[in-house]
């Protein structure tokens, strides 16, 4: 292979693109996975809590091997997101560092989460029906990382739903139970419930609430959501509850039927007692179509979107929504961006019609 500095001949090879989006691409493959390493090692936490730190220090602190760290923190400083002080052999964020901390949640769903669904797309191409099975999903990350978003849209959540009285919360989809406890731990006289279908995101659920304190007041059940809302006097610890809550997970069962009735006409009637209901949601581009010249998507859209083209679930824009919750009879209260352009909140109240 010709190196850089080879001088061009006929016969050469052109030298490697630098500034082409295939060198982009690739940088950003690596940087994604550098960037997640760097998470769920602890590392960029340790460098956070300490604003700059030196290199011994953080492998000790995350039971790294120093050369390793090293290697990484090379490719995490190349990459633009640490800088390193070689005279003090100190590393700290840098700006565009601490903007990819915040939005961390994003790199660790994706690579954690469904790394594996990307990394075998060629596989996956004739036997889509892998996805279906979920082999290739880990949902302790997927959980992990909604929950390390929580950073950035808690004071947004804390803003729309601080008004709502309610004694027992039922959160649906509940992952890592970092929005559950949130809900309950500043209440105390509430209670709640999280459901998950997923028994690592229940595992990791009830490791929070038991670190939260808070065994006492909130359960923690494994169960289908579908199955709840089929036969909620088999649930009524779950149904009986006063306020429900379901984060980026409703988009899997908006189109489906529950004895015979759409899924969100009989999640209202399972919860005869709920005053409100609080959804977010991620919800497809309106303009993003194939032969839209739309630019560059936003961090995490292209990931989301080809994931669930991948698996068949159909994504509705925000607009269409709306209109499937108004055509189930809630009323909505509040609609507002929930920290990224296509992730929303919906805070809706039940409506007068019976469901
Ligand atoms: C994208 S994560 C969101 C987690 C959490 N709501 C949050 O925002 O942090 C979706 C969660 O829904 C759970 N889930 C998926 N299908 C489910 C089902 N049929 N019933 C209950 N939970 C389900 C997954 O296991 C996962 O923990």
């Amino acid at each position: 292979m010709a190196r850089h500095h080879d001088a061009p001949t006929s016969a050469s090879p052109a030298p490697l693109p630098v500034d082409v989006p295939a060198a982009e691409l690739l940088n950003g493959f690596v940087g994604t996975h550098v960037l997640y390493a760097l998470t769920v090692s602890g590392v960029l936490d340790a460098v956070v809590a300490a604003g700059s730190v030196s290199v011994p220090t953080l492998a000790e602190a995350t039971h790294s091997e120093p050369t390793a760290l090293r290697a990484l923190l090379r490719a995490a400083q190349r990459l633009g997101l640490v800088h390193g002080d070689a005279g003090t052999d100190t590393v700290a964020l840098t700006p565009g560092g601490r903007e990819a901390y915040r939005v961390r949640g994003y790199f660790t769903a994706t690579v954690g989460g469904f790394g594996d669904v990307f990394r075998h797309l060629d596989t996956l191409l004739a036997w889509p029906e892998e996805f279906g099975r979920s082999v290739l999903q880990n949902g302790h990350y997927t959980a992990l990382g909604c929950a390390q978003n929580w950073d950035f849209q808690r004071r947004i959540f804390d803003g729309a739903t601080g008004d709502l009285g309610f004694g027992r919360v039922a959160d649906i989809g509940c992952g890592a139970a970092a929005r559950l406890i949130h809900l309950v731990g500043g209440r105390p006289d509430v209670t709640g419930v999280g459901v998950d279908v997923s028994g690592e995101a229940c595992q990791l659920a009830r490791q929070n609430v038991k670190s939260a304190g808070l065994d006492d007041r909130i359960t923690i059940v494994q169960a289908d959501v579908l199955g709840v809302v089929g036969a909620p006097e088999a649930f009524t610890q779950v149904t009986d509850a006063d306020l429900v809550t379901s984060y980026f997970i409703l988009h899997h069962f908006v189109g489906e039927r529950v004895g015979g009735r759409p899924f969100l006409t009989a999640l209202r009637a399972a919860f005869p007692r709920a005053r409100s209901f609080v959804f977010a949601d991620g919800f497809r581009d309106p303009r993003t179509e194939p032969t839209d010249d739309a630019g560059p998507a936003p961090l995490f859209t292209l990931a989301y979107q080809l994931f669930h083209d991948f698996t068949g679930v159909g994504l509705r824009t925000r607009a269409e929504q709306r209109e499937m919750f108004l055509d189930a009879g809630y009323r909505v209260e509040r609609e507002l961006p929930f920290g990224h352009p296509l992730e929303w909140l919906f805070v809706l109240s039940p409506g007068t019609d019976p469901a």
